[in-house]
């Protein structure tokens, strides 16, 4: 473990099937003045809406609402929610629902004291806040993202096709506290849930294919990694396993709340590529990670080998006797390629709805990142699109 870092998470979890009425112990140490954040319904047809809403009352709670947060939250989505939340003079930011609502939580958060063009201020220039933002609770009713205990918030800007995360650095924007029901996903469409489990493995991977030294992350990093390959397989024959769903709650915070990145230089260059196929698709995230994954990681395999090895026997227990070591790490993407099949994710760039004539687009929406075992060339990444499309 030769980084060196610092380690804070303040966000407070509560976790299990009791758990949103510790929404009454958290909203006492706020203002009265609450904006409730949500999707496009989701909630009202699960009955979350009206538990919720009753608890706001309970607590004597002045409620505005801005609802129809879409997947994928656009810019300007997030103008409106601005102005609502500054003429409410909001004390607390409420969001439930997934990671689009939170993550829009976290970006009106960091907006609504700001004098800037908060797209150009956060997502051009990359600046951190320098005016007081709002503090953040989440319900969070989908898994994956782990936007409920992390500080990133990915916008999407239509007009320019770009799909922009910013994780700020002060850890004030992470929520202040996240309710993890897994009850609440038991509603969630397949696709979604499917999507979402990707969502998790690929946030762990990003972190584990990165950097050479024996480090603890990469040894935390295996077992989620098995806990998500385990669960995932008991909740696609049985949707409704609430241990499966709430293992897969559990491990989605944890593969995206700053625990497994420390010590690491991270890739994300999945998250890049298929970002960048969102701002031109509006596709489910999970899914556009799906599919450019394969082809990403067969590319750069030559130079991380001895990771992709490790990953093949500790991830997959593929058996490395008598096979070089490139040939385990093979076996080992293969077996991932297995699974990613039987979950029936998508794997191909044209059922996202992507077209050829999208590519050079994509390419050079592709923010590259150094921190991998490959710093990509665009003709790379042209490449691994082509290939995404095979
Ligand atoms: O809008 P509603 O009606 O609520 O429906 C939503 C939405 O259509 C539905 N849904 C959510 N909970 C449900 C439910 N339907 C039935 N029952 C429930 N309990 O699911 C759909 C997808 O929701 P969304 O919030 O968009 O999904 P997700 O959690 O995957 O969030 C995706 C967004 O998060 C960003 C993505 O880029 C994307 O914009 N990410 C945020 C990250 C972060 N903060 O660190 C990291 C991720 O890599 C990701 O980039
Ligand atoms: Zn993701």
């Amino acid at each position: 473990m030769l980084g060196n870092f610092s380690y804070c998470n303040p966000t407070k979890l509560y976790f299990g099937d009791d758990s949103l009425r510790y929404l009454n112990a958290e909203l006492p140490k706020y203002g009265d003045n609450v904006v409730l954040i949500y999707g496009g319904g989701s909630i009202k047809k699960n009955g979350i809406y009206d538990e919720v809403v009753q608890i706001l009352k309970d607590n004597g709670k002045h409620v505005a609402e801005i609802s129809g947060v879409m997947p994928n939250p656009t810019v300007d989505k997030l103008y409106e929610g601005v102005d609502i939340a500054r003429r409410h003079q909001a004390d607390l930011l409420l969001a439930v629902g997934g990671g689009s609502v939170c993550d829009y939580a976290k970006a009106v958060s960091v907006s609504v004291n700001c004098a800037d063009d908060p797209w150009e201020k956060y997502y051009i220039r990359f600046e951190e806040p320098d005016c007081e933002t709002l503090p953040v609770g989440c319900v969070l009713t989908m898994v994956g993202t782990g936007s409920e205990m992390n500080a990133g918030a990915v916008i999407t800007n239509p007009h320019t096709h770009q799909k922009i995360g910013h994780v700020f650095a002060d850890e004030n924007i992470m929520p202040k506290f996240s309710i993890l029901n897994p009850k609440y996903t038991l509603t969630l469409p397949r696709e979604q849930m499917i999507a979402g489990i990707y969502d998790i493995f690929n946030h762990i991977c990003e972190q584990y294919f990165s950097g050479a030294d024996d480090n603890t992350s990469d040894y935390l990093s295996e077992g989620l990694m098995r806990a998500v390959i385990d669960a995932s397989r008991v909740a696609n024959q049985d949707m409704q396993n609430y241990e499966a769903r709430s293992n897969l709650m559990w491990a989605a915070t944890w593969a995206l709340n700053t625990l497994l990145s420390r010590g690491k230089s991270t890739d994300w260059m999945v998250h890049m590529l298929g970002q960048s196929v969102g701002a031109y698709t509006n596709a489910t995230h999970g899914m556009t990670l799906s599919a450019v994954s394969l082809p990403y990681y067969r590319h750069i395999l030559p130079y991380g080998v001895p990771k992709f090895k490790r990953f093949a026997v500790n991830v997959w227990g593929i058996d490395p006797q008598g096979k070089t070591d490139e040939q385990t790490a093979l076996e080992g993407l293969a077996a991932m390629e297995g699974w990613m099949r039987e979950l029936d994710l998508v794997m191909n760039l044209s059922a996202l709805g992507a077209t050829e004539d999208m590519l050079d687009g994509i390419a050079d929406g592709t923010i590259v990142l150094p921190g991998g075992y490959k710093v990509l060339e665009r003709a790379e990444i042209l490449d691994i699109l082509k290939e995404s499309f095979a």
